[in-house]
């Protein structure tokens, strides 16, 4: 089968990490965060996939180019402005195969699609939307199900007082092709607003997906955590392999007196000093440097970042070639920017985002 995602987000929550790169290739551990959603599609067997682009897409073409290293062919469908979620997928209507999955491209998950697309056929449904439950539905597209798992309701941002069930849309939905012929061409179009609610009663069903990991990654906070959770073990992906070896890549440099917790990365080329301690979920990526003495808890270094001495960095991210000084203590889910420069002993606890130094 064939699986469309939808890759026009702006990430606008993330900045300053998204200023520069747009959403979709944000590195989560050692990738951008598109290649978990190619790698999962391929795990159940769909190696055709369509990118559908809005954004900044000449970077994602760049990160991702024809799909090979991660396991899939790549169709790129680009939009001249944002068509929504619905007119993204009308405008991939030529590649498209008589049933197919479509994905929102930002969530990090590794929900059960064979099963989901088992269930499509098995009911006959035209559409299939596969279903988390989450504590709060006011973010999300909320679905209500009769005893088949036929969908009675669907709301998009429902209002607190509309919630009577955990089960949202968890944005991957198995369609036939016919669906297609419900979007208006041309114009902007949301398939929550105004395809799923015309199909409530017309073959619309749900599939609840049980115990899968599942995360949009679309702040800060969110996007340390599933850093860690990746890193942990906690969604499957092709990580865990690579990880098996050790935390530590052959062609790193780490002080036989530092400590490297197993579910953290050392990349290659990265430096790390006497008695350095890189803590659980934090990522050292290629050619950073942590000196002496520094502590790094869910702490993730980009390429070229660099940590002096006894500095503490907790649940943070520290830019691209950016620097933070000696004693610093940088926590609280901050991002510093590409190239920023911290200056030594300074506490950004409790700050928002530090900018780059002009
Ligand atoms: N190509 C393209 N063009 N992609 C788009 C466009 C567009 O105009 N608009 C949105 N997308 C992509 C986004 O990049 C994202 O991957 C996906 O479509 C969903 O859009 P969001 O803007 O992230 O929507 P949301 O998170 O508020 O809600 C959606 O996702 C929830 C699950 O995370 C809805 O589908 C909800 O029903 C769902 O519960
Ligand atoms: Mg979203």
């Amino acid at each position: 089968m064939q699986a469309v995602i939808l890759v026009g987000g702006k990430g606008t929550r993330l900045r300053p990490l998204t200023a520069d790169r747009p959403k979709p290739i944000v590195p989560i551990v050692d990738r951008p965060f598109l290649a978990y959603a190619l790698e999962w599609v391929a795990r159940h067997g769909m190696t055709d996939v369509v990118l559908c682009c809005g954004f900044r897409s000449d970077a994602v073409v760049e990160a991702i180019g024809d799909g090979s290293r991660f396991g899939v062919h790549v169709t790129w469908v680009f939009e001249p402005e944002p068509r929504g979620t619905a007119g993204a997928l009308k405008m991939a209507e030529e590649h498209l195969q008589e049933r197919f999955v479509l994905l929102n491209g930002d969530v990090l998950t590794d929900m059960d699609l064979s099963a989901q697309i088992r269930a499509h056929e098995a009911t006959g449904a035209r559409a299939t939307l596969g279903l988390v439950p989450v504590e709060d539905p006011t973010a999300y597209g909320l679905v209500r199900l009769d005893d088949r798992d036929r969908v009675t309701g669907f709301l998009e941002k429902p209002k607190p007082e509309e919630i009577d069930t955990d089960l949202i849309s968890a944005g991957a939905y198995v369609l036939d092709r016919d669906v297609l012929d419900l979007i208006p061409a041309g114009r902007e179009v949301s398939i929550e607003r105004e395809v799923w609610p015309r199909l409530v009663g017309e073959g619309l069903h749900g599939f609840v997906h049980r115990g899968a990991y599942w995360m949009d990654i679309g702040t800060p906070q969110r996007y340390v955590q599933g850093v860690a959770d990746v890193l942990a073990g906690r969604v499957r992906s092709a990580v865990v392999d690579r990880l098996a070896g050790g935390p530590v890549h052959p062609a790193a440099d780490v002080h036989a007196t530092a400590t490297v917790a197993p579910d953290a990365l050392v990349e290659a080329g990265a430096r790390v000093g006497a008695g350095a301690v890189i803590g659980s979920g934090s990522v050292v990526a290629a050619h950073a440097v942590v000196e002496a003495g520094s502590r790094l808890e869910r702490a993730i270094l980009l390429p070229g970042a660099r940590v002096a001495e006894h500095a503490e960095l907790r649940e943070c991210v520290v830019g691209q070639d950016a620097t933070v000084g000696a004693g610093c203590r940088v926590g609280d889910h901050l991002i510093l920017a590409d190239g920023a420069l911290v200056e030594a002993g300074t506490q950004l606890a409790g700050a928002t985002v530090a900018t780059a130094q002009a």
